[in-house]
């Protein structure tokens, strides 16, 4: 073998879905690509103890390479009732187009419907394009849009907006 000839090796991933721990939190950082989101991370975590939300990761070899959160909005807080608020899907970039997505998707809306929630919505970028799509796909469809418009406080303090207008699509979950 020289320099030139590739060598190859094939390996087969385990990735197993499951609910973030504590130890997570600097990880879903993803070695910095996301610190700015540190204090929206600490909040969901909390927010999952008392049951509010659910940072559903996929785990390979103990690092969460892909995740999805999920808000269960109190009935009596919702115009329509009944929907849990499926956001922040990520996979990391080398892992995309390997079904991960589909199957974060998939796990969040089972485990809002185990809690009796009959409906699920999710947010696409209007220029996410790959993310409508795919949202499609898995039985979604659009039923309105937000202007995206939002601020949080980054990990060194300052805060920051955002405005990415947003399609917002909703499912019907079997409940069975
Ligand atoms: C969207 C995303 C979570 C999908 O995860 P994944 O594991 O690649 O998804 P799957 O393999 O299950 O499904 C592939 C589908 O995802 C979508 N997709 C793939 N890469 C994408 C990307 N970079 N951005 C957005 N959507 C993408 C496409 O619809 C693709 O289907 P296609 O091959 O027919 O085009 C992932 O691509 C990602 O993290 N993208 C960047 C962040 C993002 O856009 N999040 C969505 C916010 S609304």
């Amino acid at each position: 073998m020289t320099a030139l000839e590739p060598s190859s090796l094939a390996l087969t991933m385990l990735i197993t879905l499951r609910t973030a721990t504590r130890s997570d939190l600097p990880k879903l950082e993803w070695y910095g690509q996301y610190a700015h989101y540190r204090h929206i991370f600490q909040r969901a975590y909390r927010e999952q103890q008392s049951g509010r939300r659910l940072i559903l990761v996929a785990d390979s070899n103990d690092f969460p390479i892909g995740h999805i959160f999920v808000q269960f909005i109190r009935p009596e807080a919702q115009e329509l009732g009944g929907r849990a608020y499926l956001y922040s899907l990520r996979v990391m970039e080398m892992f995309q187009g390997h079904g991960i997505g589909t199957h974060l998707i998939g796990e969040a809306e089972k485990i809002s419907a185990a809690r009796g929630y009959e409906f699920t919505t999710i947010a696409a970028a209007k220029s996410n394009h790959g993310a409508r799509r795919l949202y499609e796909r898995l039985g979604y469809r659009v039923f309105g849009d937000d202007p995206g418009q939002w601020s949080f406080l980054d990990h060194e303090g300052k805060t920051r907006h955002v405005q990415e207008p947003c399609w917002l699509l909703q499912k019907e979950l079997n409940l069975r």
